[in-house]
């Protein structure tokens, strides 16, 4: 699953989406976003890490040969200890980059080959998405913080966003592991379907 974050350090190593440290398993939802809307829309991605799963949606993307907007979203400074077990997952690559692994993610990105076909905003999920008009994005998935208020404010802040027809989708939809996560979609989106391999969506319809 996760190496060391340190080990995509060297920007030597990382030369495609696999090769980075983090937790994405949702590739199959990915290709079906891309195979389903049409190109020019706008999808987000909230919650990048080292950017694994952004990188890798990248390349689904050219290898369409459609065109998307993407949008990448992270505070760079991790999650903090979350979990039933408090763990700090992306500790050591904020300590590593001394505050902030922003740089790490760019030039993930740069090595990948994506750093023009993505964009990165360095900051907080909700005020980020006062960036973007309403009904204006085809796809948000989120993966940011696990627990159950972080989980509400993004859904509260990213689903007006979402255009009719389009999804606003999460990582992580697994009771026993992040309750917190299954309990805010619960309440907030009770159309909400598992979808994918852990992942949870919702169709604005
Ligand atoms: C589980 S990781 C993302 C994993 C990534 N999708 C991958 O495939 O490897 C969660 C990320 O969310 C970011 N994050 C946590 N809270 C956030 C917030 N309120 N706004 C933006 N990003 C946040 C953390 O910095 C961390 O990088």
């Amino acid at each position: 699953m996760m190496s060391n974050p340190g080990e995509a350090d060297t920007g030597v190593s990382v030369r495609r989406w696999q090769d980075i440290p983090g937790w994405f398993t949702w590739r199959d939802a990915q290709e079906e976003a891309v195979a389903h809307f049409p190109g020019g829309g706008t999808f987000v991605e909230v919650g990048n890490y080292l950017g694994r799963s952004l990188c890798s949606l990248a390349e689904v993307v050219a290898d369409s040969g459609k065109s998307f907007t993407l949008v990448g979203v992270d505070t760079c400074r991790g999650s903090g200890p979350e979990g039933p077990r408090g763990i700090d997952a992306h500790g050591a690559a904020v300590a590593d980059g001394g505050g902030t692994f922003a740089g790490l993610l760019h030039r993930n990105l740069i090595a990948c080959g994506f750093a023009d076909q993505v964009l990165i905003v360095v900051g907080g999920s909700v005020p980020t998405a006062d960036l973007f008009a309403d009904a204006s994005v085809a796809w948000v998935h989120i993966d940011a913080g696990h627990d159950y208020d972080s989980v509400a404010a993004d859904i509260t802040a990213w689903r007006p966003k979402v255009m009719p027809g389009g999804w606003l989708s999460g990582d992580d939809y697994i009771a026993s592991a992040w309750p917190g996560v299954v309990a805010a979609v619960h309440d907030l989106l009770p159309r909400a379907q598992p979808w994918s391999t852990i992942q949870w969506r919702w169709v604005n319809e």
